[in-house]
């Protein structure tokens, strides 16, 4: 009788306090990332976004609830591994650095960095171009590993939008950041442009612990889905404006 009741306290702790909700799938994301991930919302409150909306699929396609969990960049994968998220929607480009330690869906955007400076800049080129400068990325991000690999003087800031504040009160000579997300800042912002200069292109997927493969297959399958009903392309032409 003891036993049974001290074994049913336990799954209860279990499916509680430290277990999560079977019918609730968690996302992390860094919503500092339009158009994405980025706060809106009538209230400003809401985190929303391509891949929010990628997100709501997978979960729906799993029947369950999708809760979104904001987090620091730099913290996903922590926060993947060590269980309080189900799977990683952020633009985060597939590397083999990071193959290492999370699985990766299909790729479903294909990116690349660029490089945003004042009206009054100077002229860069090519990537050589670049070694010495000051560069502002977002930390952890692929703009932050290459400056590093430009051999370039790298400041790192929690969200791109604070690298490229940094940029506009001329304390560095440019940012590197994600193609799509540094086009809707620049948007907004006319004293700032963009240099033409090739980097290789990078592809985002949907970041999984290792030791969920039924979930991975589960994603592939709603990517997939999405992809042929067109509805992912309606999500890019709803949210690329
Ligand atoms: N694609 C880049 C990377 O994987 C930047 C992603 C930043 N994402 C974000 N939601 N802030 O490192």
């Amino acid at each position: 009788m003891k036993k049974s009741l001290l074994l049913a306290t336990i799954t209860a702790l279990l499916l509680t306090g430290c277990g999560k909700d079977q019918d609730v799938l968690v996302v992390g994301t860094n919503a500092a990332f339009p158009p994405f991930e980025y706060m809106g919302g009538a209230n400003g409150d809401e985190v929303k976004g391509l891949d929010i909306d990628i997100a709501k699929a997978i979960a729906a396609d799993a029947g369950k609830t999708l809760k979104v969990e904001n987090l620091k960049f730099d913290s996903l994968i922590v926060a993947l591994n060590s269980g309080k998220i189900d799977f990683i929607a952020s633009g985060m480009t597939i590397t083999d650095e990071r193959q290492k330690s999370v699985n990766f869906s299909t790729p479903y955007y294909e990116a690349t960095q660029v490089v945003i400076v004042n009206q009054d800049s100077q002229v860069f080129n090519t990537p050589a171009d670049l070694a010495g400068k000051k560069i502002a990325v977002q930390l952890g991000s692929t703009g932050d590993i290459m400056a590093k690999e430009l051999k370039a003087e790298v400041v790192a800031f929690n969200t791109g939008f604070e690298a490229f504040m940094e940029l506009k009160n001329h304390k560095v000579d440019l940012v590197l950041f994600d193609s799509q997300p540094a086009a809707t800042y620049l948007a907004k912002n006319p004293t700032l442009k963009q240099l033409d200069i090739d980097f290789s292109p990078e592809f985002y997927g949907i970041a999984v612990a290792k030791n969920q493969p039924e979930l991975l297959s589960q994603i592939n399958a709603t990517l997939v889905r999405l992809q042929s009903s067109g509805e992912y392309q309606q999500l890019l032409e709803k949210y690329q404006k």
